[in-house]
């Protein structure tokens, strides 16, 4: 495989770092290209579960390199963090690991401006990781309060950068939050400048990188976070993300241009989840989603919030597929249905009186639709020992035709418990 991308198709968490991890066996190079440590991605292997948050998942196997790149938010401390963790774990993190100098840097003023900003909604936020995510993206985008990590290095601009910026945040803090206790513009920047200097060695152009590692035959595997439906343009807006976190955000935060993308593979739960707020039309608010929950181990690896739970959504998800461009699919958590009677698939939406199979670009209208079921039994035993599909029970077989043919894209993986041996590729 030379350049593969693992894009999730639902509102994330749909197990995307299992089969990054399984697929970069077959790669040299693993880049994150956009979010930051709202991520969290989890592998399992020889009894061990590691996770992820801004790192990508390739750097677990050695002999491997990760890459985070320009498009990705870069909190340096929790960088650090992550890595100590990781390192802990027994796994090498040295050369193996690079930063973009492009990549734009979560500040304590982000953190605190998501919590202000959330609070007010209060009924209607959008229930975010606060990971000051979104406030750095939106610096970003405004470019007069941003800093890049390049940035860090250039000493005397960074000072006054900071001053500046902090001085500002300062002021709309305190408007928005009479209590909020203004931040030393000084000892943040001290702090960063020290977290800088640790993580100087890992900081390159990724951009060039990449290009240079193409044209030396290289193959590389981009490890989407979040997913297509919390993307910021194409998602379920405004409970979404602040990147695009289906494919289309591959080339811009990478610099590679997507043609040079060889497989799309879709990373799809065998049913649905949500973390925070916003419509969801499967939406299972009762013994069966917790069920769901409880089997599936439904509770956020960032936050640790109970996932919503509910049915699996073939118009969100072919939507989800639609804007990725997937070549094919990667179905995970399939065990975590066996013990139940009969499964749902939506097949369409009604929208005031109206069958669609369209994903509404407006919220409110996602949130009147109602789902419309196609009932299937269940196959009432457990499967998670199995490792080819044709030794699936008939109903599960039945189970998955069904979404490949609503999705109309086929399934090449099939998983059926966390650890790297519990996979069925064709
Ligand atoms: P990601 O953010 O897309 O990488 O997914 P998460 O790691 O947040 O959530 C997926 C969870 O499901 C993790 O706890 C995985 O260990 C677990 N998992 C992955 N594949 C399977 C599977 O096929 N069956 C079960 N039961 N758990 C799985
Ligand atoms: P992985 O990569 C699931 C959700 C948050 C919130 C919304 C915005 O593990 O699949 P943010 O902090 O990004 O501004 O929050 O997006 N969210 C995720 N949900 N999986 C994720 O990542 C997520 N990253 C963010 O819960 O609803
Ligand atoms: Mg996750």
């Amino acid at each position: 495989m030379a350049v593969t991308s693992v894009v999730g198709l639902q509102w994330g968490d749909e197990a995307k770092g299992k089969i990054v991890d399984i697929l970069t066996d077959h790669h040299d190079i693993v880049v994150r290209y956009q979010g930051g440590n709202n991520a969290g991605h989890t592998v399992c292997f020889n009894g061990v579960k590691y996770k992820l948050s801004l790192l990508p998942t390739g750097i677990l196997r050695p002999g491997k390199i990760g890459v985070i790149a320009a498009g990705v938010v870069v909190n340096p401390r929790a960088m650090l963090d992550e890595m100590e963790r990781v390192r802990a774990q027994g796994v090498e993190i040295g050369e193996n690991l690079l930063l973009s100098d492009r990549a734009h840097v979560i500040f304590p003023y982000h953190m605190a401006e998501e919590a202000v900003m959330e609070a007010a909604r209060k009924g209607e936020a959008i229930g975010t990781t606060m990971r000051g995510i979104g406030t750095c993206y939106r610096d970003k985008i405004g470019r007069s309060h941003a800093i890049r990590t390049g940035d860090l290095y250039h000493a005397a601009s960074y000072r006054k950068k900071v001053a500046e910026i902090t001085a500002t945040k300062n002021t709309i803090l305190k408007a928005l939050s009479p209590d909020f206790q203004p931040l030393d513009a000084n000892a943040i920047a001290d702090d960063y400048a020290k977290l800088a200097e640790t993580l100087a060695p890992h900081v390159v152009d990724t951009t060039r990188y990449l290009h240079q590692a193409l044209a030396a035959g290289k193959s590389l595997l981009f490890e989407g976070a979040q997913g297509s439906l919390l993307d910021i343009d194409h998602g379920s807006f405004p409970y979404v993300t602040s990147s695009n976190s289906s494919a289309c955000g591959i080339h811009s935060g990478s610099g590679v241009p997507e043609r040079r993308i060889e497989k799309m593979i879709g990373v799809a739960k065998a049913y649905t989840t949500r973390v925070g707020g916003g419509p969801f039309p499967t939406e299972l608010n009762n013994e069966i989603g917790q069920h769901i929950r409880d089997v599936g181990h439904e509770y956020g690896t960032v936050t640790g919030r109970p996932r919503r739970c509910g049915w699996f959504d073939a118009v969100a998800t072919r939507y989800g597929a639609m804007v990725s461009g997937v070549d094919t699919m990667s179905l995970m958590l399939l065990d975590v249905l066996s013990q139940l009677d009969e499964v749902k698939i939506c097949e369409a939406y009604d929208l005031s009186g109206e069958r669609t199979m369209n994903f509404p670009s407006h919220v409110e209208d996602l949130a009147e639709v109602q789902p419309v079921y196609r009932t299937l039994p269940g196959w009432k035993q457990e499967i998670s020992h199995i490792r080819k599909v044709s030794d699936l029970p008939k109903q599960a077989r039945a189970y998955l035709d069904s979404i490949a043919e609503l999705i109309g894209t086929p399934i090449s993986i099939v998983s059926v418990g966390p650890d790297r041996e519990q996979t069925m590729m064709d």
